[in-house]
């Protein structure tokens, strides 16, 4: 049976640094909705140009458009034994749309490790990030700078700073995440899949939690 994992939690819990520590551990491909929305908006495609009109003020894209996505991107073969997924769902639509699709793949969610940092850290998080712009490398320039100030650590590409990583931004995006995001906190502890884990703590010890909390075959 395919393993579904949903990593959970606000923006700057650190989702996208502990996804990369852990998906090739887990065999399994990291797909995160707001990576796909900056590669389309990269391209300029139709799906990106739209999704920038609700990113750049930190707001939700459509449930809809959202669900589509990831529904045509977990049918790709790599996610055939199951996907770890990163900023989807984000609202309980989407968390009934998943449970839906995953069915239809004979799965469903396994686990959803909820990454918990108080609110007062993740601006500091947020404004101090530095991302890759070849693939999406995290970076913070005080918590996890690169080796080289500007430059990835692992293909040399440039380093810049998202344009929603902006201070008032920021602000909305907390704002979205407890009033839309939030109900799924208790979505997920009440269908006994929700782990809870100390997200303030130095980034090898998070990963450690995680590895921990996950289910072992
Ligand atoms: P998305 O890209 O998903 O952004 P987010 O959820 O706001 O989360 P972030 O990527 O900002 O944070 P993260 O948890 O990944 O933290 P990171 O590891 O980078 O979404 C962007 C936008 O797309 C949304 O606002 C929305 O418009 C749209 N969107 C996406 N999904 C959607 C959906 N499902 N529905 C509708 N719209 C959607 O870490 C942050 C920083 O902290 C880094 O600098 C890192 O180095 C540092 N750090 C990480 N861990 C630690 C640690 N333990 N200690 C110290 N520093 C740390
Ligand atoms: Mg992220």
């Amino acid at each position: 049976m395919p393993a579904y994992i949903v990593l959970f939690g606000p923006p700057g819990a650190g989702k996208g640094t502990q996804a990369q520590a852990i998906s090739q551990k887990l065999s399994l491909p990291h797909i995160s909705s707001g990576d796909i929305f900056r590669e389309n908006l990269k391209s300029h495609t139709e799906l990106g140009k739209l999704a920038e009109t609700y990113m750049s003020k930190g707001n939700l894209v459509p449930d809809d458009v959202t669900i589509a996505m990831i529904r045509e991107r977990l049918t790709r073969p790599d996610c055939k034994n199951g996907a770890l997924l990163d900023g989807f769902p984000r609202t309980v639509a989407q968390a009934d749309a998943l449970a839906a699709m995953l069915a239809e793949f004979q799965g469903g969610v396994n686990a959803v490790p909820f990454i918990n940092v108080p609110e007062a850290v993740l601006v500091e998080r947020l404004t101090g990030r530095w991302t890759c712009r070849a693939q999406g490398h995290i970076f913070h320039e005080k918590n996890n700078p690169p080796r080289i100030a500007g430059h990835c650590d692992f293909d040399g590409s440039e380093l810049y700073q998202r344009d929603d990583d902006k201070v008032e931004t920021v602000t909305n995006r907390i704002r979205v995440y407890f009033k839309q995001s939030g109900p799924l906190i208790e979505y997920y502890r009440q269908r006994g899949v929700l782990v809870e884990v100390d997200g303030a703590r130095p980034i090898e010890q998070v990963t450690e939690d995680l590895l921990a909390a996950l289910p072992t075959e």
